[in-house]
């Protein structure tokens, strides 16, 4: 009686867990439990994708979710920002983004599924630090030609407003792109996309 669903489970179980089978004793007595827990164990594990409404973002401004103990920054572009992207390419190490992580779909000029909004990993890709927001082109401490972007103050590495990095700065690559899809309108979904369910 329920041996089926024991061994249905426990092998469940191992596929999901190898790392605990070394706890068997245990693991027959824990398997009903987990596997019916499976889908919320799993997803805690990996991080579970986050919601994030967008709805009152607005032109510049930028708002912070954090997910899988990551901020994340999402960046509502102005006309003006999004003109200035494509100008900048001399000025980057990456520009095309071919030695970055994104998803496909943000493997582009904008770096975004909507050019209008950057969704972007908060992390210097130098050291760890968390940059801080400087849309304001032409500050006094960033350069006359500072176009407005991302500047760590840990060892002065600077990004564009598509999370691109310049050259001459200690960061090798452009801030990560997370997984991420439109839910609707005005909510993305962060850490799960369509790629990543047919995976
Ligand atoms: S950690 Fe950002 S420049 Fe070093």
């Amino acid at each position: 009686m329920g041996g089926d669903n024991t061994n249905s489970g426990r092998r469940r179980f191992l596929t999901a867990a190898t790392s605990v089978v070394g706890a068997v004793g245990v693991g027959f007595v824990l398997v009903p439990f987990i596997s019916s827990m499976q889908p919320s164990a799993k997803a805690r594990a990996a991080g579970a994708p986050v919601r994030a409404d967008i709805s009152k973002l607005e032109p510049g401004q930028m708002i912070r979710v954090k997910w899988r103990g990551k901020p994340v920054w999402l960046v509502r572009r102005t006309e003006k920002m999004l003109e200035v992207l494509p100008t900048l390419d001399t000025t980057l190490r990456d520009p095309e983004s071919l030695e970055s992580i994104q998803p496909p779909y943000a493997q582009n000029e904008f770096r975004s599924i909507k050019p209008e909004y950057l969704v972007t990993v908060g992390i210097c890709t130098h050291l760890g630090c968390s940059p801080t927001y400087r849309p304001d082109a032409g500050a006094a401490d960033l350069g006359a030609d500072w176009e407005g972007g991302f500047f760590c103050p840990c060892h002065g590495s600077k990004f564009d407003l598509a999370g691109r990095v310049y050259k001459g700065v200690p960061a090798p690559t452009n801030l990560v792109i997370p997984p991420h899809s439109y839910l609707s309108e005005t909510e993305l979904l962060i850490g799960e996309d369509d790629i990543e369910e047919v995976v």
